[in-house]
């Protein structure tokens, strides 16, 4: 494990931007190590609530029993893209105060070879953030097709030797199956120059893979949407997202969100139905420069926090 595998990234105007009361119903979406959740219990008193979520049985595992053991605390795994029907079964749904997403993955699921996340070091080419669904990515890299791979590494990695990746990764292939992270980033490093001495050529591939073999967007694009029904009036959204990808869609959900509906932009009255579901708060939040320096992974963190307004 890395220093970083417990420091909660923008962790101050997370707990700003959530506004905590401290009997208030909060969520915390993606619970990782815990470290946000172990920062807005601190702030909650004995009346409040913080329901957590992860996909990953090792998060959910790693969970102290300080926290599991806490009457306030309860830790689900699930999918966010589910977080409608995790409140629903908990007569929760519409009065949550505050909802946390920091997307992507965690410091852990980096740092052990298991898991196939990283192509630093070598391990079977899985990826999945929850080991028990799913395809690996090395089932998934075995049947895919080449148009589909060339689109998939230049939509979610936004990379542009898209064609020329997919080509050696299908050649590569149907010499022998391609089952381990170095052998991925070996055949991605052939055919790629290296630009940039700080990043390595596989960087690009090996996210937009996470990216397909997770369905990270669809379940942002279905958790945004459940957020919104899920908090109370005045209840406080924050996403922090670490790709631009992510950053967009969280950006144009708020503002699409925040916005009139064009048929009555300028009218005096709304009608309740069309009003605007959000209000933003302030504009995306980075980290500063020393948190940074303590904290590699806060460099391409981008915190963006909405209030439900009606
Ligand atoms: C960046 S880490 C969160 C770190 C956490 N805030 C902390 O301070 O320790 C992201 C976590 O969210 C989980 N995750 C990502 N996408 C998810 C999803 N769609 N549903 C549930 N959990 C998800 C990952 O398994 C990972 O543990």
């Amino acid at each position: 494990m890395t220093s970083s595998a417990h420091v909660p990234v923008l962790l101050e105007p997370v707990l700003e931007g959530l506004d905590i009361r401290d009997d208030g119903l909060y969520v915390d979406g993606t619970f990782g190590r815990g470290g946000h959740s172990r920062a807005i219990l601190d702030r909650l008193g004995e009346n409040g609530r913080l329901i957590a979520i992860d996909r990953d049985p090792a998060a959910i595992a790693s969970a102290p029993e300080r926290l599991t053991g806490d009457p306030r605390f309860e830790l689900v795994r699930g999918e966010i893209a589910q977080l409608g029907r995790i409140l629903a079964a908990r007569n929760a749904d519409g009065q949550v105060d505050g909802i946390l997403l920091d997307l992507g993955v965690s410091s852990p699921q980096l740092d052990e070879a298991e898991r196939g996340f990283s192509f630093l070091r070598d391990g079977p080419l899985d990826m999945r953030m929850d080991p028990d669904h799913g395809e690996a990515a090395s089932d998934w890299l075995a049947r895919v097709d080449e148009r589909d791979l060339v689109r998939i590494l230049r939509q979610y990695g936004e990379e542009r030797e898209a064609r020329r990746i997919a080509r050696a990764i299908v050649t590569a292939r149907a010499r022998a199956p391609i089952t381990r992270t170095t052998a991925l980033a070996d055949i991605v490093e052939a055919v790629v120059p290296r630009r940039d001495r700080k990043i390595h050529p596989a960087t690009r591939t090996f996210q937009a893979i996470r990216i397909a073999i997770n369905d990270e967007l669809g379940q942002l694009e279905a958790a945004l949407a459940a957020s919104v029904d899920a908090l109370r009036r005045g209840g406080r959204l924050c996403v922090i997202s670490f790709h631009s990808l992510e950053d967009r869609l969280v950006k144009r959900f708020m503002r699409d969100a925040s916005r009139e509906p064009a048929q009555f932009r300028g009218m005096p009255s709304i009608p309740d139905a069309y009003r605007p579901k959000l209000r933003l708060v302030g504009k995306a939040i980075a980290a500063s420069a020393s948190e940074v320096e303590a904290n590699v992974r806060a460099r391409s963190a981008r915190l963006r926090i909405a209030e439900k307004a009606v």
